[in-house]
This record gives structure tokens, sequence and C-alpha cells, in this order.
């Protein structure tokens, strides 16, 4: 113990120092420290002397935190079984998984999506992920092979996977390979080789064919199939029901951000057609570093190129970094243009906690899951419930109890993040 301590003591200043080091030094980003690196930068900001100020509080608390990591037993939690009549909807999602298989495998786990085997359990209706599998470990081939495996089980299974495209996926097409372990390329075999793997090979198909930029999820099946548009001008939006919805986006959706309606497809269309256009590349140009940052092809739109900008869906931290006063004012505005009551979101880590912001509407759930950061395992669990009773002053008229119940689940311990209950009209519902 005493060595573990001296040993700190050494390391945890020289890492200060590095890192002020980097912020004066941007030259220095040609050198592979930003594998280990916090946050990704936005390539038009490498190098930004202010990214790294902000940046060294997280790192140097995170080494100190993994000194006094414990080992918890695993906690098994099992979703109640539904009453006669009643209706229940469980989801659960993942933040970043950073290249690292068993820890993606044991947050599975621990939230009743898989099995010891790693098999879909069938005891979670919907498992979501918010990108950001790629990137900073060596299991990528490994994990979107689990994902392909999970997909095909809960469809089977009557379940469903969503799938969605962060900021590293993306940044791996484009061929901006900073944070890719030379290790890493080796499971690929060779630079060409993950290349294709990515784009016409297995990984970029699927990305093609089951992965979005976003999502929205209703919570009743009455709403309609995940990723069905919401509407502001339908009949239908007036009613309670209608905003009874979540959204999944890696980044987070910017309050001024152009593209949300009609919401999700407006933005996913103009993903995808960006990812034909890099996919399509060829010969793809040479990743960076050692070669120049690529960047979007000529071809990209305004619109593709807002996608992937700075404050687009990929990248933005706003909902993350701003003050609460200015998110909780600004974000019932992007709720109601997207016809939903909560936002889910990874992309900018507390290594400790699932963040909840303004009472639940705003869920960061990246905490750092991948070794590479030692953050903490967690996984979002969403228990939807609608109960057929009656109303209290009118005992011949029939109604829902709707109660949402949002909480975090970790290795030892669940918190409760928040939980909403009202009575809706019984003919909402067929
Ligand atoms: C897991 O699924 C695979 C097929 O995908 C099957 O071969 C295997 O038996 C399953 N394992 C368990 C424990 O159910
Ligand atoms: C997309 O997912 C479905 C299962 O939901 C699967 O059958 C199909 O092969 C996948 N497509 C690709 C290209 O991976
Ligand atoms: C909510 O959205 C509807 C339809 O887009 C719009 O008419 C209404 O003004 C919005 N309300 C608020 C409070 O933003």
């Amino acid at each position: 113990m005493p060595r573990l301590l001296a040993l700190l003591a050494v390391l945890v200043p020289a890492l200060a120092v590095l890192v002020v080091l980097r912020s004066l030094i941007p030259a220095l980003d040609v050198l592979s420290f930003p594998l280990t690196w916090p946050l990704a930068v936005h390539p038009d900001l490498a190098g930004a002397p202010q990214d790294a100020y902000a940046q060294q509080q997280p790192l140097v608390a995170q080494l100190l935190s993994k000194a006094h990591a414990t080992v918890a037993g695993t906690l098994r939690l099992r979703p109640g079984k539904a009453k006669e009549g009643e209706f229940v909807r469980r989801i659960v999602a993942v933040g970043d998984l950073h290249g690292d298989l068993p820890n993606a495998q044991k947050v599975l786990r621990m939230a009743g999506v898989v099995d010891e085997a790693g098999n879909w359990t069938g005891e979670v209706d919907f498992f979501v992920q918010t990108g950001d599998i790629i990137d900073r470990g060596d299991d990528t081939i490994k994990l979107y092979r689990f994902m392909d495996k999970l997909r095909e089980q809960a469809h089977a299974a009557g379940g469903m996977v969503l799938s969605h495209l962060g900021n590293h996926e993306w940044m791996n097409v484009i061929g901006d390979w900073r944070y890719v372990y030379p290790s890493e390329i080796a499971t690929f075999g060779s630079v060409a080789a993950r290349q294709k793997m990515l784009s016409s090979g297995r990984i970029g198909r699927s990305w093609a064919a089951n992965y979005t930029v976003t999502s929205r999820l209703p919570l009743h099946p009455s709403l309609g199939p995940p990723n069905t548009d919401y509407d502001p001008s339908s009949p239908s939006a007036s009613s309670p029901l209608s905003h009874a919805a979540l959204s999944f986006v890696h980044g987070g959706l910017a309050p001024g951000y152009p593209d949300l309606a009609p919401f999700p497809s407006r933005i996913n269309e103009i993903g995808r057609s960006l990812l034909h256009k890099l996919q399509a590349r060829s010969p793809p140009p040479p990743p960076h570093p050692p070669h120049p940052y690529p960047g979007l092809p000529p071809s990209a739109t305004t619109e593709e190129k807002r996608l992937y900008g700075g404050d687009g869906p990929l990248w933005y931290r706003g909902w993350a970094q701003d003050p609460e006063e200015a998110v909780c004012a600004s974000v019932d505005e992007v709720l109601n243009a997207t016809g939903t009551r909560r936002m889910v979101m990874g992309h900018t880590p507390d290594f400790q906690r699932i963040v909840s912001r303004c009472g639940g509407k705003i869920l960061i759930i990246d905490t750092g899951i991948s070794h590479a950061y030692g953050g903490a395992l967690s996984a979002l669990s969403i228990t939807y419930t609608l109960t057929p009773s009656i109303d209290a002053s009118n005992e011949k008229k029939k109604i829902w109890k709707e109660k949402e119940v949002v909480a975090s689940i970790y290795v030892d311990k669940q918190e409760e993040l928040a939980v909403t209950e009202r009575e809706i009209p019984y003919d909402l519902v067929s």
C-alpha cells in the first residue's frame, strides 16, 4: 500500500504537468497522448488550449478514484411481474463502451439484458446503446459482433436493440483515427482491412442498416413503433400521450439545432446520406494521424456539415456542461419539438454516476464504463406502467394510472432518478 501511494504521489503530479504542457504546446497532439484524453476534441478545436484546461480535473479525479476502487458483488435486477390487464414496458440504455467487451457484458448482465452466457434474456423490451463503441480499446470487432447477435436474439424474442452512431463511429469512417490504438488496428490485420471493414465490410454495413444518429422511442405502442415521426400538426399531437416518448442521441439535440422536424427522420436521413458519402469514397483517405485530417467530402451538404459540427447532435456538450438555469430554461423547447418527455445521451462522462438534470428531462449516461476510463459500470433503466383503474370521483369511469420510473443501476446499488405518475383517459390507449 505505501508503495502504491508513493507511485501515485509521483504519477499524479507528472500527469498534471503533462496536461498543462499539452495545453501550451498544441504540437503534442501528434503524439499518441490524446489516446488517454478524457473527452474527444472536435477536429475544428483540436489543440485549443481552453479544452485542455477544462479537462484537467476529471483526469486527475479519475486517477485518484481508481486508487480507492473496491470490487463489489454483482447485483441482479429483475423486473416486477405485470399484473392482470397491466401494460409494462422496460427500457435499458447504456452509454459509451469504448472498446471494452468484458465491461459491456458486465453492464448488460447487471441490468438483466443478457444472461451469464451473454444471450438476450427477454426481461427487457428495448436495449438502447447511445454510440461510441469504438476507440480507446481493442474490442471493436467483438463488440459490434456482440451487438449484432443481441439484435438478432432480441428480434426473435419480440424485443429490440436500438443502436446509435457516436462521434467516434463518425470519426473512424471519416478517417480521423486520433483515438485508435495500434493494438486495435492489429485485430483487423491492417489499416486497409480496417478501412474496408468500416465501409463495405461487416461493421460498415451494420452501421448503415441498423444504426441511426438519433431515435424516438414511444413508451406505449399506441404511439407507434420506435422512430415513428412526431408530427406537431396532427390531431394526436395534442393528446396527453403525444409526448410519452424518449429521445436518444450521442451528444445532444442543441436548442438551436435546425433539423429537428420531423423528428427523428430528418436527422436520420441527413446521417444516412452523409454515412453513404463517407463509406463510398474510393480509395478511402489515409488515416489521420499521421496524414492530414481528411474532413468531410466536398459533396457534403450544409445540413451534413451541421450534423457533424461542434454543436451538432454528435458533439454537443451543452446539456451536460451548461449551468442548470440555462439548461432547464431551454430543454422544454426541444422536448416539445421532438414529441418527447426526456432526452437521453452519452458523450460527456461523469465517472461516478448517471447524471439527471431538470427533474430527469435530461439524462446523461456516459459514466466511463470502459477500462480506458475506469469509471462507474452503469445502466439507465426506465420502466413504464399503465394500470387499469377507476376514477376516484366516478366509480363508473375507467381510467389508466400511468407511472414511469427512471433509475440508474450500478454494480452495488440502484438509484431512483425520477418518478412520474398521472391518470389518463381510458380510451386513449387501444
Ligand atoms: C446462447 O445463444 C446461442 C445461440 O446464439 C446458443 O447456442 C447457446 O446455447 C445460448 N446459450 C444459452 C446459455 O442459452
Ligand atoms: C440488421 O439487423 C437485422 C436484425 O434486426 C439483421 O437481420 C440484419 O442482418 C442486420 N443488417 C446488417 C447489415 O447487419
Ligand atoms: C410546442 O410545439 C408546438 C408545435 O410545434 C408549437 O405550436 C408550440 O408553440 C410549442 N410550445 C412551446 C411552449 O414551445
